[in-house]
């Protein structure tokens, strides 16, 4: 009933030339019609790939955005901005902009509501770090995080979001979680939106595992019933790992 979406995030890597390169590569595949796949370029190349994905099946998404439309926010980009280069996706709340940026809750949830209101499907990361999953905090964590995250959101909102679970310990070391965990985790978010905003609302809702998610492991995530997809971040910048990942099959 759920399509999976599996979406690289680039993070900050790829200029126009490098964005070019790889995008023709991964035109140049087939790519599973069961998943829906989605590019994350830096703001820099966004504009170049929006004209290369022109008549393709890969979407677009950002990585970040400020939650006004415009004004005095030097260095900022706003939604507006996103949606008129021709983004569908903006990835809200990574752990490293909540790490390095100072992102709190409450602007992911400024963000995720701005999101909406400029018609862009926000893809959320929550996850815990290492020492919260030694302390055993993980749930309440994560449930603090989507709560705050989902805060005012309509039931035609919550539906079309997309979760990314991605424990910080999994990100960019090379050890990923194993799926059962991710899948009890996801399952975790996915009663919490069936708490908050009911049963079916939560069943529509996409939920993504990242972290060091690679073509030898994507099909141990995507066999699980609460996992719908994977957000990938170094395996995304190969055409051949990524084409490898969404055709798992
Ligand atoms: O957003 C994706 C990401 O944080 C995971 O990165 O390099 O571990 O796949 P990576």
């Amino acid at each position: 009933m759920r399509k999976p979406i599996i979406a690289g995030n680039w993070k900050m890597h790829k200029g126009i030339e490098e964005t070019r390169q790889l995008l023709r590569e991964l035109k140049d595949m087939e790519m599973s019609p069961e998943i829906e796949v989605v590019v994350c370029p830096p703001f820099t190349s966004l504009s170049e790939a929006a004209e290369l994905l022109v008549g393709t099946a890969i979407g677009l998404g950002a990585q970040n955005m400020h939650w006004e439309r415009s004004g005095a926010y030097t260095g900022e980009v706003s939604p507006c901005m996103l949606k008129e280069i021709g983004c569908k996706y903006v990835i809200i709340g990574h752990s490293e902009r909540r790490q390095y940026f100072g992102e709190t809750d409450e602007m992911v949830n400024f963000k995720v509501k701005s999101a909406f209101n400029h018609d862009l499907i926000p893809i959320v990361c929550v996850g815990e770090n290492l020492e919260q999953r030694k302390n055993g905090e993980t749930k309440s964590l994560v449930t603090n995080q989507v709560k705050k995250a989902l805060e005012g959101l309509t039931e035609k909102q919550v539906e079309r979001i997309v979760i990314a679970y991605e424990p910080i310990w999994a990100i960019g070391t090379g050890v990923s979680a194993k799926g059962e965990d991710a899948n009890e985790v996801i399952k975790l978010i996915r009663d919490i939106i069936a708490g908050d905003f009911g049963k079916d609302i939560s069943q529509k809702v996409r939920i993504q595992y990242g972290g060091s998610v690679k073509p030898g492991n994507i099909k141990e995530f995507m066999e699980q019933p609460e996992i719908d997809g994977a957000l990938v971040g170094g395996a995304s910048l190969k055409a051949v790992d990524f084409g490898a990942i969404v055709n798992y099959k």
